[in-house]
């Protein structure tokens, strides 16, 4: 089992999230991200007690480790909510008059494939190698290689589908906080426990601004 929390509470209620797992008798690692805290439970805790200890906490995401049948429904499973999510986010930020035409289509005469959305300028990672955007709701981790050169790989982690990777300068490869996986840029899975590549995404450049596919 992992909890997956919120990064922005502070440290005393981490801490005491984890005498909670504890007192049920989990021995808890807790793994600070940018955007998330992962806390990897081993030992000999009931699941279904863990489950109901933090039924009621919108913020804290119980996940089971999971046989590779149930991983693939719940996998499949995600991908309809997230469908469905992007699809609400869309209709509110319509509903409340968010100019989203201009950020999901290339400006005018610039790039006419209406597959390609804009997601960056290019002076957007000058001075940095990597960025994390929205595709169309999904992260994606955009990364500037030699020669004004740029790539985009999905910022999901494939061993759950549900960690965020995060972009190590040092090593040049997306890392993932729940359980170190390890990417390159090709996608490549350089550190198990992933097995499947990532996702990437064809990058244009056009006038100073980056272009991504849009999946088919
Ligand atoms: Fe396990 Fe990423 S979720 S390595």
């Amino acid at each position: 089992m992992i909890l997956v929390l919120p990064r922005d509470r502070p440290s005393a209620w981490i801490d005491e999230l984890v005498r909670e797992a504890e007192g049920l008798g989990w021995s808890c690692e807790v793994s600070l991200g940018d955007e998330q805290v992962i806390v990897a439970l081993s030992g000999e805790g009931d699941a279904a007690r863990l489950e109901a200890a933090f039924a009621s906490r919108a913020d804290v995401d119980v996940v089971p480790l999971l046989s590779p049948r149930e991983y693939a429904r719940l996998r499949a499973r995600r991908r309809v909510m997230a469908g469905m999510a992007s699809g609400l986010g869309l209709l509110t930020a319509i509903g409340a008059g968010v100019p989203v035409a201009g950020f999901l289509l290339p400006p005018k005469g610039m790039l006419s494939d209406p597959d390609f959305v804009r997601i960056a300028s290019t002076g957007e990672l000058r001075g940095r190698r990597a960025k994390s955007v929205l595709l169309l709701g999904k992260p994606v981790i955009l990364v500037r290689l030699e020669g004004e050169r740029y790539v985009a790989l999905s910022a999901i982690c494939t061993h759950m589908s549900i960690c965020h990777l995060e972009w190590d300068e040092e090593r040049g490869q997306l890392v993932c906080p729940c359980h170190g996986g390890a990417f390159d840029l090709h996608g490549n899975v350089v550190q198990g426990p992933p097995s499947i590549p990532l996702a990437t995404y064809p990058v244009e450049v056009l006038r100073d601004e980056l272009y991504l596919r849009r999946e088919g």
